[in-house]
């Protein structure tokens, strides 16, 4: 993995190669499987980014009874946030006495995460679990703070496994940083 890509005129180079993610997939779900024991739990993904994480971590929690529900947020633009949540797609299940574990693929202003853990809050689950593959600490504007995270990284916009640039290379397997933000 060596190699520079170009979406729509920005230069991108290789950030976290498919072996580091699958590591910090492995000790995720490994934190996950051992606080989850016992209860009641429903893994809950955040379209569109985090389908390719949770399909991973899910897998990899190995959890046979937790089901699986898609919820849908949207707040970026290009290759910034718009500041300005919409809810795309809202929660049919019951998730009343469950132990909701919220998969993100990243935590940014931390906006769109807090809006969506006050909101589930209302609806009487037994617990509530943030999980993001990525957490950008430096660009928060809520103090919102994931409970479990797979890469802490500085704010730079990245790409791949699952992360676009308008809608586009979400099936990179590695994750890709835009080259004049990097050291
Ligand atoms: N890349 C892609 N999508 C995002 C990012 C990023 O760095 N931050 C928030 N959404
Ligand atoms: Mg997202």
């Amino acid at each position: 993995m060596e190699k520079k890509i170009t979406v729509d005129g920005l230069t991108f180079v290789p950030y976290i190669t498919k072996e580091e993610i699958e590591k910090e997939v492995k000790r995720v779900a490994a934190e996950l499987r051992d606080d989850l024991k016992g209860g009641n739990p429903l893994f809950l993904c955040v379209l569109t980014g985090s389908f390719i994480f949770a399909a991973d971590l899910i897998r990899e929690v190995g959890l046979n009874d937790a089901p699986v529900a898609f919820v849908r947020y949207s707040s970026y633009e290009g290759t910034s946030s718009s500041g300005q949540v919409k809810q795309l797609m809202g929660l049919k299940e019951d998730i009343s006495g469950r132990d909701v574990v919220i998969v993100e693929d990243i935590v940014d202003t931390g906006l769109t995460a807090s809006l969506m853990v006050e909101d589930l809050k209302k609806r009487n689950p037994a617990s509530i679990r943030f999980v993001t593959l990525l957490h950008k600490p430096e660009s928060s504007k809520t103090g919102f703070k994931p409970d479990y995270v797979a890469f802490s990284i500085p704010p730079k916009f990245i790409i791949g496994y699952g992360l676009d640039l308008d809608g586009k290379v979400r099936n990179l397997k590695d994750i890709y940083v835009i080259q004049d933000q990097q050291d």
